[in-house]
This record gives C-alpha cells, structure tokens and sequence, in this order.
C-alpha cells in the first residue's frame, strides 16, 4: 500500500491524553518515512501514549505527530521472538501480556504502564521491578530528516531519563528478552500487580513528581497532609500522594495551580520536587 500522509487535523489534546486535559494543536498521523519527512517540515511534537503528558489549556502550536498503524506490532509478536524489531506505536500493555503468554521474560515489570513503546522509550518507563533499559537494545529513530539506529547504550538511560538526540522519533526499538515459562512470568506480574494496588484507577498521568533518591514523592506529599487537596476539579489522589487525579472537569490551569501548591507545600519541609510529566504548551 502505498505511504500517504493523513491529511492533518485540528483536534483536543485532552482526548489524547490519560490525563484528559489540553488544547487544541495540529495532529499528523504518519505511517512511514516519507509522512515523517513531510511532518516534519515545521516546528513539532511527538505523541505517544499520551499517559506522561500535562497539556495547556491553550495547546501547542507546534504540530502534533503521531505514529500510526503501521508503526503497532502488537499482533505479530509472540512465541520465539526474543531478540525482535517493535514499531514505536505498538502498546506495551499488549507487549507485557503476550510475552507473558509466549513465555518470555524481561518486560513483566512495566506491568501497568500505560504507554506506547517510543513513549516508554523516551521516558525510559519503569517500575522497581524493572525497566525499558533492561530489555532496549537499539532503537531506529527519525532525525535531520532520515532513519538512524541508535545502540541503547547510547541513550544515557536512567531513572525516567533517556537523553535522545534533539527532534529524535523513535520509531522502532529492539528487544531482547530471555527465556521462560508463562507461569514464572505470571508470578512475577503478580508481585508487580500487587505493589499497584495502592494506585488510583481513575485519569491520571501516573505519579506527577520524580522519586528524590531515595524517598518516595507520594509518601512525602502524604506525610505532609495534602492528600485530597483540590484546586477545581484536580484532587491530589487519597490513594497514592503522588497521583494527581481529574476528577471530570479539571483545566489544565487546575493542575498547575495544584502541582504548584504540593511543590511550595514541600519546599517548605525542606524537599525539591522535580517533574515527571512532559508539560507541552506552558
Ligand atoms: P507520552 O506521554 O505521549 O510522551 C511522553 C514523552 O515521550 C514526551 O516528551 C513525548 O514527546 C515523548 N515521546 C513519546 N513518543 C515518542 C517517540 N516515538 N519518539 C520520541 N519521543 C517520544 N511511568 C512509569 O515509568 N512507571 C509507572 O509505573 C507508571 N505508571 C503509570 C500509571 C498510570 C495510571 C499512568 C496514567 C501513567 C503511568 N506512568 C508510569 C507514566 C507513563 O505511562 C510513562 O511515562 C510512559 O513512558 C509514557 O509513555 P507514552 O507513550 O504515554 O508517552
Ligand atoms: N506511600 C505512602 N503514602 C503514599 C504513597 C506511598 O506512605 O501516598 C509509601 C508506600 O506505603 C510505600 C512507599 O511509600 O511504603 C513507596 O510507595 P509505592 O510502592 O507506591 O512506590 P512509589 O515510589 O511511590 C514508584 C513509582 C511508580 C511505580 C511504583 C511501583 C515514581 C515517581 N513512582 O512509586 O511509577 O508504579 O513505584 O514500582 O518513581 C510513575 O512513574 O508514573 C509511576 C506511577
């Protein structure tokens, strides 16, 4: 089939965020190198899963690009893929269950995370029971106009941190993963599974401050007393103090006003909370 740039499309941000907050921008859905080549030609952002983002209520005026289709490999993979090519849009929700199925180890501790794989990428997402880093060999990204590979070795990994190079998409990535059983594999999700059940079910962007070394921001924020401080309709959740939650009708201005009042409150108490969340548009 040949490559064809959707044709762009004013849209919400906050339909395309977990948080379900933001304004309008340009989205460019691309399929392939061409689309990006053509994406690419003005200012622009790259999208993911949308579940680390905190939009402006006046959105972005770069464009929007997001990989589609094309770039989801959630179906063809499975049993004896073990060292195996990924497109950047395939979800890792999906990943995570059928490595489990096939057997296959190395993916069970992002149990959870709601991302897409170039999100989690970029973010390096993870958990204390493992990361992206843990299983990421190399990515291919699109930069200065054409496809590079990249060693993750390269990427700087750590902590919520990848260092891509400047205006990088991540397009594929390559995993390796070890082999196993379904059941070895279930027990461990059932271990990461169990250290989420404190975690708030409704929208959120996950935990909106990095970790201090250390310490836990959630823990923190709730030995300060602000669990269920609400600016409108962004409550900082009674479940895990560093979730902040939409309620409904939150404005992106809500949750800032809110995140500023938790980082002021803990400046306070001596303790300097860095972001998590990608703020876009500010
Ligand atoms: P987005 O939120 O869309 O984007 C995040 C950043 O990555 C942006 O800067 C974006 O520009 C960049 N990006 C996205 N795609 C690409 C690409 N293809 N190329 C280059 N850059 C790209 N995170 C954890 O680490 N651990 C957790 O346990 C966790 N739990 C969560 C639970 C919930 C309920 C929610 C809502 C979120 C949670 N998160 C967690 C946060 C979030 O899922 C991760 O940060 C994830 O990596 C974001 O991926 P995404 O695809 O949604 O990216
Ligand atoms: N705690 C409290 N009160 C709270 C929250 C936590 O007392 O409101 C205590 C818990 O009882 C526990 C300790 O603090 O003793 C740690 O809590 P938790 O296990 O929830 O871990 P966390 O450090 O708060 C991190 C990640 C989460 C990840 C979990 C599980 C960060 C910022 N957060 O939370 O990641 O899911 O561990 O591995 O690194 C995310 O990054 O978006 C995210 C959700």
């Amino acid at each position: 089939m040949p490559e064809t740039v959707t044709a762009p499309r004013t849209v919400l941000l906050s339909a395309y965020t977990t948080l379900k907050v933001g304004g309008p921008a340009e989205l460019w859905e691309v399929e392939g190198p061409e689309d990006l080549v053509e994406a690419t030609k003005e200012p622009y952002r790259v999208l993911g899963g949308g579940s680390n983002l905190l939009v402006a209520d006046g959105g972005v005026p770069e464009r929007v690009i997001r990989l589609g289709r094309s770039y989801n490999d959630v179906r063809a993979f499975g049993e004896g893929q073990l060292d195996v090519w990924l497109g950047a849009a395939t979800p890792l929700p999906g990943l995570v269950r059928r490595a489990q199925r096939a057997g296959m180890s190395g993916l069970e501790g992002l149990l959870g995370v709601p991302a897409v794989l170039g999100g989690a990428v970029a973010m390096n997402a993870g958990t204390r029971f493992g990361e992206m880093s843990d299983t990421l060999r190399e990515v291919e990204v699109f930069v200065d106009g054409g496809l590079e590979r990249l060693p993750a070795a390269d990427l700087g990994l750590g902590y919520r941190h990848a260092q891509l190079p400047a205006g990088a998409i991540v397009t594929r990535a390559r995993l390796s993963l070890t082999p196993s059983t379904p059941e070895a594999v279930q027990r461990y999700m059932d271990q990461v599974d169990a250290a989420r059940h404190g975690q708030p079910k409704i929208k959120s962007a996950g935990c909106a401050f990095k970790n201090p070394p250390g310490e836990s921001a959630g823990r923190l924020i709730d030995l300060a007393g602000l669990k269920g401080t609400r600016v409108g309709d962004a409550m900082v959740a009674h479940e895990h103090g560093n979730f902040v939650l939409n309620l409904g009708a939150a404005s992106s201005a809500d949750v800032v006003a809110l995140l500023d009042e938790v980082r002021a409150k803990l400046e306070a108490r001596g303790t300097s909370l860095q972001l998590e969340w990608r703020l876009w548009g500010f």
